[in-house]
């Protein structure tokens, strides 16, 4: 039986991450998040309180727990905030990268962490794992770190980078396809723009990828995306199509009338074929993602 430590179970990715682990009997999963208590406390899981920045509290539970992986989804996501804030950025994404790396390396445990298409500028995608990164904002910068810090350190880490997750969850903050369906059904004009765009990500595909690292007990860095390329206005559109609102609610905008603190790279997407290779990694294409976020949708508003 593996131990296995979710870090940032409560978060999007993390939420997916806790349910698919859960229905494993070959897994004993300890859930851990910032928060005092868990989104999934009605079930039988198993959770404890970890702030990540925290070094001590991050060391002694690894070396209590032991466990043989650990998944971290943790970091601080909002571009905008990172770009306004770097000091708690940097905490939030490199900081608590290092914490795990180091008592990971100390107990020999496989880390499996999460990052980022926004390690690239966007000007040469899609990108395979061989391309040079270049940040253009300071969430991007803070994740390449992170990155850098784990491959530094000496464990044996896989490295998952993933683009523009969405999917559905309790509580969870807004993600672009999550915003987008709430503003289509409340029939509030969308503003998007076709000159941002990378492959969005159904969160089940990014978990299925940790599985798949967590399975095989694979290192290195791995591109994980989904399967198609969309700019934000056109995977708007098809959420709009897929979901049965009116896609005229889609507006086009120039990248620069929204006024964003973060500049952001314009076009970044992946090759998969490392993961294909590697992982067995088949992500869906972004039309059955649309479909399958529509019914889990349906099915959290009839439960
Ligand atoms: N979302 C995207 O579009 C996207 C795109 C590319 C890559 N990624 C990467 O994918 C991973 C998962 O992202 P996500 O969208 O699932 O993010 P998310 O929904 O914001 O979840 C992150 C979780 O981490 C928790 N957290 C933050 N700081 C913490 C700390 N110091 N200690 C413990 N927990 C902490 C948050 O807790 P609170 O609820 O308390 O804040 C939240 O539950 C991240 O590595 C992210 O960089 C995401």
């Amino acid at each position: 039986m593996k131990r296995v430590l979710l870090c940032g179970s409560n978060g999007l990715l993390g939420q997916q991450l806790a349910l698919s682990l859960s229905v494993r009997a070959d897994l004993e999963v300890l859930n851990t998040g910032r928060q005092r208590s868990f989104v999934f406390d009605h079930h039988l899981f198993d959770y404890t309180q970890l702030d990540l920045t925290q070094r001590g509290d991050v060391r002694s539970l690894i070396s209590s727990f032991q466990p043989d992986v650990v998944i971290n989804t943790v970091a601080a996501v909002d571009v905008d905030w990172c770009e306004l804030h770097h000091e708690q950025a940097w905490q939030g994404n490199v900081a608590t990268a290092e914490h795990l790396a180091e008592a990971c390396r100390k107990t020999g445990a496989h880390l499996i962490h999460y990052s980022t298409d926004y390690v690239f500028d966007g000007r040469q995608g899609p990108y395979d794992e061989s391309a040079r990164p270049g940040p253009v904002n300071y969430y991007g910068k803070t994740k390449l770190a992170a990155e850098n810090a784990l491959l530094a350190a000496g464990v044996r880490t896989a490295i998952l980078r993933v683009s523009l997750l969405f999917g559905s969850g309790t509580g969870v903050k807004g993600n672009f396809g999550l915003k987008t369906v709430r503003m289509l059904r409340e029939g509030t004009i969308v503003r998007a723009t076709n000159d941002i765009g990378t492959n969005p990500t159904h969160i089940a595909d990014a978990a299925d990828a940790a599985v798949a690292c967590l399975e095989r007990g694979t290192t290195g860095l791995y591109h994980v995306s989904g399967a198609t390329f969309a700019t934000r206005y056109e995977f708007a559109r098809t959420l709009a199509n897929v979901f049965g609102y009116d896609p005229a609610l889609v507006q086009l905008v120039n990248a620069g009338d929204l006024r964003l603190p973060a500049a952001r790279p314009p076009s970044t997407g992946f090759r998969l074929d490392k993961a294909g290779r590697e992982l067995d990694y088949r992500p869906m294409t972004l039309d059955h993602a649309c479909r399958r976020f529509k019914d889990e949708l349906f099915h959290l508003s009839t439960n």
